[in-house]
């Protein structure tokens, strides 16, 4: 299905994620429904969905009948059935359990039109793996969003092993009509571009919490003055359950380092999720917390951040995840905070530097994903 034939979209999940998308769709004029599992998940997701249209009318970016006229789009619903009857595409946005999608998209294929393309906005699972339980593998893709969806620029458009040319080309095309920055990630391989890319980070910060010390806010206060949302505080933005199911399914498909730390856990289980439940690491009754740069200690700075982007961003070329660097640099320049990628970062510091940083890591967690890649030593990628 070409992209001028869609014209109803249906988001499955009304959480963080979902409710983000669905206000995209109907601000580029689709018809959109958002479907959740019970009426109070879907009520939160209008609410977040009010909130934000109201700011950017605040911001004279919509003017209200715009967004009168976009809410006049938007269908909530609990039926799933309903939801998707007529729908052209699906994006699936339900928690990152593998048996979980797995059933949504068995219920989607059963339930959509046989020509719907179905999406899944998995931060990191395999496309393909997902794609078997239907009976239209060449329609099924990845379309990964990052949070907050309405203000981040990058999409991730995954091709897994048997998707079409023709449908991965459409939800470029969508994400062109949503105001996005796509890329394409030809081969479904964990975390795609951005969360693998962060995966080490994530491995780090769990390792910090085992490890005890420095405590979140002080490794936070390290990195304020160069990040507008700290590490720490970005895991309790996006949702402490979303780093720990993603760090449990890279320990499954990348390498068991990456079981993540009894404190993760911990604040799992206690439901202690982060923003949206408020409090996390940080304490988010108030809002967003303040981080004191003051408090910041010697052990870490913002170049072993960095040198662990670029050692795994190599670990992508390597791969053949990706064949150009400025793909890279592209999706982590837009899907985040940092407004620039990781080789244009290494060409201005010095791989060397940064090698000696992977090691030092290395060394004292005791860990060989953070140890440089021969790529990242040989230290000679021009973006
Ligand atoms: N809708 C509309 N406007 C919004 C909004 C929303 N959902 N959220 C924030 N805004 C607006 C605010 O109202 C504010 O407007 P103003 O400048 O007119 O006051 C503006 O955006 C900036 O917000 P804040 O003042 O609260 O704070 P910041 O300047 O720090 O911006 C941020 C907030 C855009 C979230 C910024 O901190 C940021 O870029 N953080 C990094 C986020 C990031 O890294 N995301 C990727 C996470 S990884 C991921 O999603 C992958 C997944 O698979 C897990």
């Amino acid at each position: 299905m070409k992209i001028e034939a869609i014209k109803k979209i249906a988001v499955i999940g009304a959480g963080d994620m979902g409710n983000g998308i669905a206000q995209l769709g109907v601000m580029a004029g689709y018809q959109v429904a958002m479907r959740d599992v019970e009426e109070r998940f879907v009520e939160r997701g209008m609410t977040t969905i009010k909130k934000s249209l109201e700011k950017l009318v605040e911001k004279g970016k919509l003017s209200p009948a715009e967004r009168d006229a976009a809410l006049g789009r938007l269908a909530p619903q609990i039926d799933l059935a309903a939801a998707v009857r007529e729908a052209d595409f699906v994006i699936e946005a339900v928690p990152e359990i593998m048996e979980l999608k797995k059933q949504v998209f068995g219920d989607l294929d059963r339930l959509t039109p046989p020509q719907a393309i179905l999406a899944t906005n998995t931060s990191n699972m395999s496309i393909s793996e997902i794609a078997a339980v239907t009976k239209r593998p060449a329609l099924v893709l990845g379309m990964h969003f990052f949070n907050p969806a309405v203000l981040m620029k990058l999409v991730e458009v995954i091709k897994g092993e048997k998707t079409a040319a023709e449908s991965a080309q459409t939800a470029l095309d969508l994400a062109l009509k949503m105001n996005k920055a796509p890329v394409l990630v030809k081969k479904d391989s964990p975390g795609f571009i951005y969360n693998r890319v962060n995966a080490p980070t994530g491995l780090f910060l769990s390792k910090i919490t085992e490890e005890g010390h420095p405590t979140p806010e002080e490794f936070d206060a390290a990195m304020k003055a160069v990040m507008p949302m700290t590490p720490f505080e970005l895991v309790d933005y996006v949702g402490i359950d979303v780093s720990y199911h993603s760090l449990s399914y890279f320990a499954q498909v990348l390498s068991p380092e990456y079981a993540p730390s009894a404190l993760f856990k911990e604040k799992v289980q206690a439901g202690n999720l982060g923003k949206k439940t408020g409090r996390g690491f940080f304490d988010w009754s108030q809002g967003r917390p303040v981080i004191d740069p003051a408090k910041a200690t010697a052990e870490y700075d913002v170049l072993h951040l960095i040198a662990l982007q670029v050692n795994e961003a190599t670990k992508l070329l390597d791969e053949g995840v990706v064949d150009d660097p400025k793909v890279i640099d592209l999706a982590m320049a837009n899907g985040g905070g940092a407004g620039i990628g990781p080789f244009t970062l290494a060409q201005s510091i010095g791989y060397e530097k940064l090698v000696a940083k992977c090691e030092e890591l290395a060394a004292r967690f005791r860990l060989q994903v953070f140890k440089p890649t021969a790529t990242m030593r040989q230290g000679n990628i021009i973006v």
